[in-house]
């Protein structure tokens, strides 16, 4: 995602944030006033993130299918960017179908998700429940070179 969009954003969510190298690259866009909610699956990685004093952050160790759950117990309104680095090609596809679901459900209208992964997967899970992707750029620079998908939610949902 372009940091400009990520300029503008107040409430944004990352899934399957690992070490938190991309966690750090979005704080750093963010604007003061914003709020980045990360929720990981790992609690050795969860454990790493807690390294990231920055009160505009918040680490919830969980599961990205439970979303509005989560939102909901650290009293977050809808994210207008939502940013996954959860590798769908690697997960049972009913817990991708969820995390799609969830997401879908979670966003704010004209909110975007954006996903970069290395295979397509992600775009066979999300469609039938969001459509096809607004745009699939690839990334070459990134070794290997990655796919970095994006889709804005309608009213119409
Ligand atoms: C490829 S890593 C992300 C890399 C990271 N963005 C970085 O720059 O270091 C994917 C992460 O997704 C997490 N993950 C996988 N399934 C998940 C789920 N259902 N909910 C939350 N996190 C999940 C994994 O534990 C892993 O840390």
């Amino acid at each position: 995602m372009d940091a400009s969009s990520l300029a503008t954003a107040k409430r944004v969510v990352e899934l399957g944030p690992g070490t938190g190298g991309t966690t750090r690259t979005f704080l750093r866009h963010l604007a003061q006033d914003a709020q980045l909610l990360s929720i990981e699956l790992s609690p050795y990685f969860h454990e790493l993130l807690g390294e990231i004093a920055d009160p505009r952050f918040t680490n919830h160790l969980g599961k990205a299918e439970d979303l509005a759950a989560i939102l909901a117990m650290h009293g977050m309104e809808q994210p207008d960017v939502v940013i996954s680095g959860i590798p769908f090609s690697k997960i049972p596809k009913a817990i991708g179908t969820r995390v799609a679901r969830a997401v879908r459900d979670s966003l704010a209208d004209n909110g975007r998700f954006i996903a970069y992964q290395f295979r397509r997967d992600v775009a066979w899970i999300t469609d039938p429940i969001m459509g096809e992707p607004a745009s699939c750029s690839l990334e070459l620079l990134n070794i290997p070179p990655m796919r970095v998908y994006s889709w804005f939610k309608t009213a119409r949902g």
